[in-house]
């Protein structure tokens, strides 16, 4: 099958367009997915780069990728829910069971993915398939947070640290639609973008030092993870909760930080965790118009080096997709 792969760790071009063996049939519980698009997150760049060596060891070659959308081919053995050639997407995990990180190891940059069939959702009738890409990491990661963690209310105060990138964009969505009173922090021109997501207040991190602000909110998600846990406590109102996404690389070097509900007192750290019911949910906000998922760009396979480059930059608003069949329709781009 056609696949990105990469034969050592280093920079984004060391990947590359190869032919390498598909995956053999879906296991009892999993899913063979032909897929069409693969998002690409932060964290694929960090497999990429070397940095989850740790928890993932070096086996060449390696595919990096894992949100997928795409049709199912073959289902395994007590699979119920599921058939063959329905659209499904999600955060992408072969194995058995949920394990502590939840990476698909090999990954969804490729014709042919398998995952444990829980990590499914149907993708809605009118959903593209590039926009059902641009989903399952970022859009669980901040639903997990919002809905799970902190079960945000109506009239909660939330400020979202990094609120124009891939997580950020759903999380201020998803915190507007909860009915939470969102300020959104993000860089530059991106600050008006935000509002547009439904943040009443937009601040511009250039030109404030968000850990010097007075306010305080019911949650402080530091989406960039560039904060300090004193920091952020300072920013959180009595009987408030503080939540940081975890790097990748701190988690692969931190096994005690892996804990996905792990909280510090009132600081706890995001660690998404593949759930196709979670998934479900989230795209039912889609459907009704609440969220909007947001995609930067939809490149090429063959510009995954580019996808990877431009993620690593930083600077893009919402998702960066590869669409397998090189097409770039999709939400107005
Ligand atoms: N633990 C988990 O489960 C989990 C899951 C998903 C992601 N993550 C991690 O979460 C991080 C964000 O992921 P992402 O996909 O949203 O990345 P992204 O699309 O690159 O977004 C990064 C965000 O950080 C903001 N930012 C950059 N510098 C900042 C600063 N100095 N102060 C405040 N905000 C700043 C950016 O704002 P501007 O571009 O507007 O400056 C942007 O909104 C990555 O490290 C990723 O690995 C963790």
């Amino acid at each position: 099958m056609r696949a990105v792969t990469f034969d050592r760790f280093g920079d984004p071009d060391v990947l590359h367009v190869s032919q390498i063996p598909g995956p053999p049939p879906p296991r009892p519980g999993q899913v063979l997915v032909e897929v069409g698009a693969a998002g690409v997150n932060p964290l694929d760049a960090a497999l990429r780069a070397g940095r989850l060596a740790p928890l993932l060891g070096r086996h060449f070659p390696m595919v990096p990728g894992n949100d997928a959308a795409g049709t199912v081919l073959a289902v395994g053995d007590g699979v119920s829910g599921i058939e063959v050639g329905q659209r499904v997407h999600g955060l992408f995990d072969a194995a058995a069971r949920p394990a502590r990180h939840g990476f698909a190891t090999p990954g969804t940059y490729a014709q042919l993915a398998l995952t444990r069939a829980s990590a499914l959702a149907t993708v809605p009738d009118r959903m593209e398939v590039v926009t059902a890409a641009a989903i399952p990491v970022a859009g669980l990661t901040a639903y997990q947070v919002l809905v799970r963690k902190a079960r945000v209310e109506p009239g909660s105060s939330v400020l979202v640290i990094g609120a124009s990138g891939g997580v950020g964009t759903f999380a201020t969505q998803i915190a507007a639609a909860l009915g939470a009173d969102v300020t959104g922090v993000a860089g530059g021109h991106r600050t008006e973008r935000v509002r547009a997501l439904g943040a009443r207040r937009v601040i511009d991190h250039h030109d404030t030092d968000v850990a010097g602000l007075t306010e305080r909110f019911d949650l402080v998600y530091d989406v960039s993870g560039r904060f300090s846990h004193r920091q952020l406590r300072r920013l959180v109102a009595p009987g408030g909760l503080a939540v940081a996404n975890l790097g990748p690389s701190v988690a692969a070097f931190s096994p005690a930080l892996r804990h996905p509900e792990r909280r510090f007192g009132r600081h706890g750290f995001a660690w998404v965790s593949p759930d196709g019911r979670d998934l479900a949910a989230l795209d039912r906000m889609v459907e009704t118009g609440d969220v909007t998922p947001c995609i930067d760009d939809v490149l090429p396979l063959e510009e995954a080096p580019a996808a990877h480059r431009r993620v690593e930059a930083g600077g893009t608003f919402g998702k960066l997709v590869l669409a397998m069949d090189g097409s770039r329709s999709a939400a107005d781009l």
